[in-house]
């Protein structure tokens, strides 16, 4: 299934075709060469003065990694997540010998939002999640402390909605994709007078 951006202006196709399915065929398995190019669409991402905060743990599924990040998911994500061929904890690395790396978290997002866009390129869907225990992934992949994981991404060939099974989860998979309207997202003059 697609659900491409309903949008005022055309826009570039890899970002109008995101979205965050949770319907995978649980069937596809990714190649090595589309991980890797996942990880070097979020290596490039750009950061603060180069700091390069993202850090992701991989677990293609069938392996160990992919089960002990599935394990760390709440069991609303887990309910569907199981499906999808790789799984990534983002993490963010705070510290480096200069001391306290500034901007990390806007570092990972940049870098996962790369990743999520390639992932689109290459013709999968990724989605990505903030309900995952911190903790446990600490404890399963003994990070150190200054490394913070913050986000889950689930990455796959999308799947019919029909999977997820329950009513209410097809439903939401097919529900519309909205946004702010334009008015409300972009200002100038002073705060709320739209800019277009
Ligand atoms: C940081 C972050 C955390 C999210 N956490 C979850 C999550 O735990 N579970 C989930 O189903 N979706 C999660 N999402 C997906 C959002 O709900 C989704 O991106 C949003 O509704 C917009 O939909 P779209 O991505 O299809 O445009 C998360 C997205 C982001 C960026």
């Amino acid at each position: 299934m697609r659900k491409p951006a309903v949008t005022s202006i055309p826009i570039a196709a890899l970002m109008a075709e995101r979205w965050s399915p949770r319907a995978y065929d649980a069937s596809f398995v990714i190649t090595s060469e589309q991980v890797r190019a996942l990880l070097e669409a979020a290596r490039w991402a750009p950061s603060f003065g180069n700091t390069q905060p993202a850090r992701y743990l991989v677990g293609v599924r069938g392996t160990p990694a992919f089960e002990a990040i599935l394990a760390t998911l709440n069991s609303g994500n887990r309910a569907w997540a199981h499906r999808a061929s790789l799984l990534l904890i983002g993490v963010m690395v705070t510290t480096n010998e200069k001391g306290a790396v500034p901007y990390a978290e806007y570092g990972l997002g940049l870098a996962s939002e790369n990743l999520v866009l390639q992932a689109v390129e290459l013709g999968l869907v990724a989605h990505q999640m903030a309900g995952f225990s911190a903790d446990a992934v600490r404890a399963a992949f003994s990070l150190p402390s200054d490394a913070v994981p913050k986000v889950a991404i689930a990455v796959g060939a999308p799947g019919h909605p029909d999977v997820l099974e329950e009513d209410w989860r097809i439903e939401r998979e097919k529900a519309e994709r909205e946004r702010l309207p334009l008015e409300e997202f972009a200002f100038t003059d002073e705060w709320g007078k739209p800019a277009l």
